[in-house]
């Protein structure tokens, strides 16, 4: 594995490793992805091998111009009304956290888009991001950087530890803004669904377009498996708790407690005996939802690598980006549950 800095003569040399079917780690706003040719399929295999990703779960395709869908997309399978909104979408938000699932070309590779009718497409807002798939051949696939159902990468150090030689290159362009991953809106049918809560909220989203619906119909297989109840995951044991739940927590040595914010983790270390002195962790002090998703995956990679007992998370309010921070932190608590029973 080869380190780069994000200047553009390393850009350069990652994008003609893209073009030459390598892979190569890259900053985007939300978290870092391990992007290959998007038509290439050797580059596509090499993905979900290297992430160990089961081949059902499809990528992003990343673009980096609105122009860069005409190949990827078959704009004649959209209903008429969804396209007057994805239109309006593209304008408000992009480039931005927001992902559509798309009918797609028939170039479009089987190993991008898992077989399915439909593709899933970004234009990420970071200027790394943009060069390296402009320079390169403009539709790169790249789910987030990390094995399959662990914590998302949101630094470069993340990428290297999870994935190390796995990956031909890692470019390095510091932590990121966002934090949690893409929303992604399933703009292929007659209605617009909300597949995966994101680093756009959706409260946004509706009072661009109106309403949209939640998720999949039950029974479905899941059409996202970021809805995979165990996903995004700690090795630690994670427990999820309300404000009050939290509140009556006892301290254990050699366990971690993550509060949302100041506020609740004062009032929490106010009842415990001073001694042993406890891990507190807030993930924002003043209490910004944006803060905590910019904190959430990082906090999560140090905490795991502590040799903790366990890990206590307060839930965060479930308005705007709390959505998708409840979300990874309940996948999250789920995957723990599974190491537990092993
Ligand atoms: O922010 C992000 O979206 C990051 C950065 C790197 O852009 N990427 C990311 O990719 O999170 P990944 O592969 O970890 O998640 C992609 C999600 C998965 O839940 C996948 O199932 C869903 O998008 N997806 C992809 N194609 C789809 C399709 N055709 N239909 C439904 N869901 C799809
Ligand atoms: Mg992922």
């Amino acid at each position: 594995m080869k380190l780069l800095s994000s200047g553009i003569k390393d850009i350069e040399e990652a994008a003609e490793a893209l073009k030459a079917g390598k892979l190569a780690a890259f900053p985007t706003e939300t978290v870092y992805g391990l992007g290959g040719d998007a038509f290439n399929p050797l580059a596509l295999a090499k993905i979900f091998e290297v992430k160990q990703r089961p081949r059902f779960d499809p990528l992003i395709i990343h673009i980096a111009s609105i122009e860069g869908l005409a190949p990827l997309v078959d704009f004649s399978q959209i209903d008429n009304t969804v396209r007057e909104k994805l239109d309006a979408l593209i304008d408000a938000f992009w480039p931005g956290p927001l992902t559509f699932v798309l009918p797609k070309k028939p170039e479009v590779p089987d190993l991008a888009t898992s077989g399915l009718p439909t593709a899933a497409v970004r234009f990420p807002d970071h200027p790394v991001a943009q060069e390296l798939i402009r320079l390169s051949t403009g539709a790169i696939a790249a789910p987030s950087a990390n094995p399959f159902g662990y914590l998302s990468p949101t630094r470069a150090e993340h990428v290297a530890s999870q994935l190390g030689d796995r990956v031909d290159y890692i470019i390095d362009g510091g932590p990121v803004r966002v934090g949690v991953e893409s929303t992604v809106l399933d703009m292929s049918g007659v209605d617009v669904r909300m597949l995966r809560p994101g680093g756009l909220d959706r409260e946004r989203i509706e009072a661009c377009i109106g309403p949209v619906l939640l998720r999949t119909a039950a029974g479905h297989l899941p059409q996202s498996p970021g809805l995979l109840k165990s996903h995004y995951a700690p090795r630690t044991p994670l427990e999820l708790y309300d404000h009050e739940d939290m509140m009556t927590l006892k301290n254990h040595p050699g366990e971690a407690y993550v509060f949302f914010d100041r506020q609740s983790s004062e009032y929490w270390l106010s009842k415990q005996p001073e001694h042993p002195a406890p891990l507190i962790y807030t993930l924002s002090p003043d209490g910004s939802l944006s803060a905590a998703a910019a904190n959430l995956f990082s906090l999560l990679h140090t905490l795991d690598q502590s040799s903790l007992k366990a890990i206590h998370v307060e839930r965060v309010p479930e308005t705007g980006l709390g959505l998708a921070i409840n979300d990874r932190l309940y996948k999250a608590r789920a995957q723990a549950k599974s190491f537990e029973a092993e």
